[in-house]
């Protein structure tokens, strides 16, 4: 990412991706959170962390903060999916239906648009998942990762993390090839 990019994260909590994102690499960052005491925090910590992130890093930084259920914000912004971007979703305590929902509505998402998340929207690792969900494997190029022990604050172990990139139709057809 760079500062010509969007990142939005599903799920801010307290904001710590964001402002990390935002600093590091000068995307405009925006997060939604239910939650509207996570965002009263959040809004908080930026107040006081912009002005010192902008003065180490020498450049301003753009961060927003929406209090919303990111199932309603999807439903109410159809233009959303019209720009690619880069979305984290932090969902591995989502319920089910939330979940399934996103992962629906991700197909939309524009050419180039990168989906990061801890429970894997579309389940690619056994060979049955292919048939039960071509448009899927269709639609993403998807790249298993492990986040390393003691990286988390859950849990000191190691675990999985996935990320889908929606490809154009010639990287679609040059992975096939391969
Ligand atoms: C595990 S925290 C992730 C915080 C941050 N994204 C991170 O990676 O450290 C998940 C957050 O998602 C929020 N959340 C859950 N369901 C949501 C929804 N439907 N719309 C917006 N936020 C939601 C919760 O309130 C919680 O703050």
């Amino acid at each position: 990412m760079d500062s010509d990019s969007v990142f939005y994260d599903f799920g801010c909590g307290n904001g710590s991706v964001l402002f990390q994102t935002a600093f590091m690499t000068g995307a405009k960052c925006v997060g939604f959170e239910i939650n509207p005491i996570n965002v009263k925090v959040a809004k908080e910590v930026w107040k006081v962390l912009r002005p010192k992130l902008e003065k180490i890093g020498g450049r301003s930084l753009d961060v927003t903060i929406e209090c919303v259920d990111f199932c309603q914000y999807l439903k109410k912004n159809e233009s959303f999916f019209q720009s690619p971007c880069v979305i984290w979703a932090a969902n591995l305590l989502l319920p089910r239906p939330v979940n399934h929902y996103l992962s629906e509505q991700f197909r939309r998402c524009a050419v180039g648009t990168q989906i990061l998340c801890f429970e894997d929207f579309y389940p690619h690792g056994r060979s049955l998942a292919r048939l039960r969900d071509p448009e899927a494997f269709e639609l993403f190029e998807m790249r298993d990762y492990v986040w390393p022990p003691l990286s988390v604050e859950w849990c000191t172990l190691e675990g999985t993390r996935f990320i889908g990139t929606n490809e154009s139709e010639k990287e679609r057809t040059g992975r096939h090839q391969r």
